[in-house]
């Protein structure tokens, strides 16, 4: 039997797995005070996992992050500690392509923008020039990144008969596939982000990026907030250089750009790809599943060390 901290709160059955384990759970954090007996950490992605969490946890053994994304987890430092870090591959794939494409249409379509109007009353009834967005279909989706998401942000595209490019690190030799980043930018009505986070990934998309793409393109991006440098994006939207805006996620959460929140043709949610009910359990799930496995001496398959 191990202790096993968990960060905060999971959904009903999250930690099924680690029956039968010491668990303790948290509500707000990493409480670096509490972790000398701990083998066993279940995190989110908001808790840092960093050199000086693994070094008040001499005998911390996994780490079981509830998130497919491991940013927040310094790999490096768990891996040369002897520590296993573990994620939540496959399982929130579609439920945040439905996120992803959701703001496709919405930014699109200027969804926020007609809502608010709405809800403000200040709409004074249909009028042939109001909310003109773009169509999503028979458009042309620019994936960044290919990997489950991207690929079922591509399935759902084709339900909308949209032409569907996508640009990785290599050559997919599919279909579709667009070596040069700046090419896809240039070509696509919707930019879509499906990479992870990384030092090559950081404001992939910028100011320069953002000038290749179309006046009347949209950016979605449900990845990670740091892949876009955001100052460059709300002053593209405010300047008509692109149309509009779908994001999910910032780059620095929980706090959003105050240009951003004052940009025209955007559509902000707060980080809420996989949130539904049954994904959020699954990934719970996951990540105790990976963090049992290693207690046992087994090899987990969602290993990310
Ligand atoms: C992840 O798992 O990385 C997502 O961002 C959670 O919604």
């Amino acid at each position: 039997m191990a202790r096993v901290l968990v960060t905060r709160r999971l959904p009903d059955g999250g930690l099924d797995p680690l029956a039968g384990h010491e668990v303790f759970q948290r509500e707000d954090g990493v409480d670096v005070g509490a972790l000398g007996e701990v083998e066993a950490v279940v995190c989110l992605l908001t808790d840092h996992i960093d050199a000086r969490v693994l070094d008040a946890a001499p005998r911390l053994r996994v780490v079981g992050n509830v998130a497919v994304g491991y940013d927040n987890v310094d790999v490096a430092a768990a891996t040369a500690r002897g520590v296993v870090v573990c994620n939540t591959p496959g399982v929130l794939d579609e439920t945040t392509a439905d996120l992803a494409f959701a703001l496709v249409l919405a930014a699109s379509r200027l969804l926020s923008e007609a809502e608010r109007d709405l809800r403000g009353g200040r709409w004074q009834g249909w009028g042939i020039g109001q909310y003109l967005g773009q169509d999503v279909h028979g458009a042309t989706l620019g994936l960044v990144g290919y990997g489950r998401i991207g690929q079922a942000v591509a399935r759902r595209a084709a339900g909308f008969g949209m032409r569907v490019l996508h640009h990785c690190t290599h050559d997919t030799g599919e279909q579709g596939c667009v070596t040069s980043l700046d090419a896809l930018l240039a070509e696509a009505d919707v930019v879509s982000l499906h990479v992870p986070l990384t030092d090559g990934t950081r404001h992939l998309i910028g100011a320069r990026e953002l000038a290749l793409m179309k006046p009347t393109a949209v950016l979605v991006n449900t990845a990670r907030g740091p892949i876009v440098d955001e100052e460059a994006l709300a002053v593209a939207l405010e300047e008509g250089r692109i149309f509009a805006a779908g994001l999910d996620v910032y780059e620095r959460e929980p706090e959003v750009h105050p240009r951003l929140l004052a940009a025209p043709r955007t559509v902000l949610l707060p980080h809420v790809g996989s949130a539904s009910v049954a994904t959020r359990t699954r990934m719970a799930r996951v990540a105790s599943e990976g963090v049992r496995a290693v207690l046992a001496g087994e090899r987990p398959t969602n290993l990310v060390t």
